[in-house]
């Protein structure tokens, strides 16, 4: 399907939380887009953002009946940003529909149904893409492309550290999937994004130090090891809450050197007094951090709907092994041991117990 470039592509948005606010503001300020329709459960958000953006012509839905949102032929595009365990359904009944489908991560709860996801977009031959949007944050990507480009070398480890702020509402804990398919996804695909390899083998540790979290049966604070055939290592710091704002840092080390980005701040000015130097606080969460790369992710997906570009850069390969993997790292924690993959698959699974997200 290709949307003609002359006119602008008509979208439906389904949740307008977290990530859907993001979208919509995007979407709502983008010359190329006109947003048709908002599907929300709460209803009274969704009649608030039409008023407040002055969107005459925006219909709104509730999520029990999105036939006439997917019937509706002013829709080329649906982009979905409802928690997680919704996903799959709605984005297949919109590739059934045939509408293009921008889905938050992750795509599916598990990695069969991202599969299945992927299949229908095959059949029907309409794009997909799954929104890992730190692909396109300028700071990550110039590291990856200047790490292609051979500047540091041969890889010999990459760290990345990812300290949530502020703690997300234990309501959208309770529905996250849990600390490895909401977090940790993102280091996972941005560190075999820079390898260019699926690892050998994964090994986590976790804890718990919040009570509330605790008795979800889930974690806040992880470290992840990886080790892939090329002899590359790689660590993940993760924390659910860092007191001190959005804590996102990555570095990589080869044979020629290193490449690391920084904490960026909103407001780029320090002080210089007799008792030393103060600078601003880092970005308060992913909403100001990752602002560039909200922006960019959906240009990218526009320019595959209009044809501008072939395909999606984060692939169906991409995707569904950021998904294993975060599979693999949920397993070695709660088996307390490493897990080996090989094939696209984890092996030595014995004693394996479905045991929560999957
Ligand atoms: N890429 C990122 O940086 C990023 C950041 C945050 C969240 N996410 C992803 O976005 C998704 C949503 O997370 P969030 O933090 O925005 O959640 P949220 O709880 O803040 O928002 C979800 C919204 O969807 C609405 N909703 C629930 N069920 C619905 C349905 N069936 N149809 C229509 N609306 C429905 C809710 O009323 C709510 O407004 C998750 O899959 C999460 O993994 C991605």
């Amino acid at each position: 399907m290709e949307v003609c470039k002359d006119r602008q592509v008509g979208i439906a948005i389904f949740g307008l939380g977290r990530a859907g606010g993001i979208h919509f503001k995007n979407i709502v300020a983008n010359y190329r887009t006109s947003l048709k329709w908002i599907v929300e459960e709460d209803l009274e958000k969704a009649h608030t953002m039409v008023k407040k953006y002055f969107l005459d012509d925006t219909r709104v839905s509730d999520s029990k009946d999105i036939t006439p949102v997917l019937e509706d032929n002013c829709v080329d595009a649906v982009v979905v940003c409802t928690p997680t365990h919704t996903h799959e359904q709605i984005v297949r009944a919109a590739l059934k529909a045939g509408k293009a489908v921008f889905c938050e991560k992750p795509i599916a709860r598990t990695v069969e149904g991202t599969q299945g996801c992927y299949d229908d977009a095959e059949k029907y031959g309409i794009a997909l893409y799954c929104a890992l949007n730190r692909r396109f944050d300028p700071a990550i990507r110039s590291v990856v492309q200047r790490v292609k480009a051979g500047e540091i070398g041969q890889i010999h480890q990459i760290k990345t550290t990812s300290r949530d702020a502020p703690l997300p509402p234990l309501s959208y804990l309770k529905i996250s999937g849990g600390i490895f398919h909401d977090c940790i996804v993102h280091d996972l695909d941005m560190i075999c994004w820079i390898v260019g390899e699926t690892p050998s083998t994964v090994y986590a540790q976790a804890h718990c130090f919040n009570a509330d979290i605790a008795a979800m049966d889930d974690v806040d604070t992880v470290a992840v090891i990886l080790k892939f055939p090329c002899g590359t290592l790689a660590q993940i710091d993760i924390s659910r809450h860092a007191a001190y704002g959005y804590d996102q840092r990555l570095e990589v080390f080869g044979s020629e050197g290193m490449l690391h980005t920084s904490n960026s701040k909103p407001l780029e000015v320090s002080s210089h007094g007799h008792r030393g130097t103060l600078v601003d606080k880092i970005h308060g969460s992913f909403p100001e951090r990752y602002e560039q790369s909200y922006l960019l992710e959906m240009e990218h997906f526009l320019d595959v709907v209009t044809g501008v570009e072939s395909k999606i850069e984060i692939t169906r390969e991409d995707t569904a092994l950021s998904s294993l993997l975060a599979e693999a790292c949920e397993q070695s924690y709660r088996l307390g041991k490493p897990i080996h993959i090989a094939d696209g698959k984890m092996t030595d699974m014995n004693g394996f117990k479905k045991n929560g997200f999957y």
